[in-house]
């Protein structure tokens, strides 16, 4: 017999709100700065990593992971930080992504909960620029879990923080990393955007996302 669905979690950094291009310019800004070439393409892979992790695969990249030390590596993250935190200031309800708000009143309307997973520490000041704050029933954040995405920990605490089974949600992500934590919790996972692998399903914009399909994907 399958379960229900009662509830979904959705990642926040490019499926609640595009702050994914905001990461992008601020690491940009940063790795150039120490002369690192950044482009778009590099920056998919950084999509769910966490602050750190990310700049340690952005030194990688031109064998540079030896060349700082601890406290030249926290200043850079603490760079990138302060950039997109400015950056983050120009973020208003109006840029909630298409389709979310609707899902969430619909999700509402049949009594389904919903969280957020999200490895960032500017999640809470992100949700709250959106006046959103108050639309999920529980919030994981870089405060509340030891790993980041791959690692399927922030998937299954949002769905103990919905006191819910993995089997009664479905996971929304944008990211591989994300994906791929989804997957690894037992979640029914959607990808929104490109060229994502190993989602249950996916779509092109948040615009497609719809509690009907949802229901339907989850009950196959
Ligand atoms: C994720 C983003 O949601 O949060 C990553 O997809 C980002 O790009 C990570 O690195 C950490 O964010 P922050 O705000 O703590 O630097
Ligand atoms: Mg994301």
């Amino acid at each position: 017999m399958t379960t229900a669905l009662k509830g979904v979690v959705f990642d926040l950094d490019g499926v609640i709100t595009d702050t994914a291009h905001y990461h992008y310019l601020a690491w940009k800004k940063t790795a150039e700065s120490i002369g690192i070439e950044f482009d778009e393409a590099f920056n998919e892979n950084l999509k769910g990593v966490s602050r750190i992790d990310s700049l340690l695969l952005i030194l990688k990249k031109d064998g540079r992971e030896n060349d700082f030390t601890q406290e030249q590596i926290e200043a850079l993250a603490a760079d990138k930080n302060e950039f997109y935190v400015s950056l983050l200031k120009e973020i208003t309800p109006a840029d909630v992504l298409p389709g979310i708000k609707e899902l969430i009143v619909a999700l509402k309307k049949q009594n389904l909960k919903c969280a957020i997973a999200s490895v960032s520490k500017n999640a809470r000041t992100v949700l709250s620029a959106l006046e959103m704050e108050q639309e999920f029933d529980y919030i994981v954040d870089a405060a509340k879990i030891t790993k980041s995405k791959p690692d399927p920990e922030i998937f299954v605490e949002a769905c103990r923080g919905l006191n819910l089974d993995t089997s009664e949600v479905v996971g929304i992500e944008d990211a591989q990393a994300g994906i791929e934590a989804i997957n690894a919790a037992g979640i029914v996972s959607v990808g929104v955007g490109s060229g994502l692998r190993d989602a249950d399903m996916t779509v092109k914009n948040t615009g497609l996302l719809d509690l009907r399909i949802l229901e339907i994907l989850h009950s196959k």
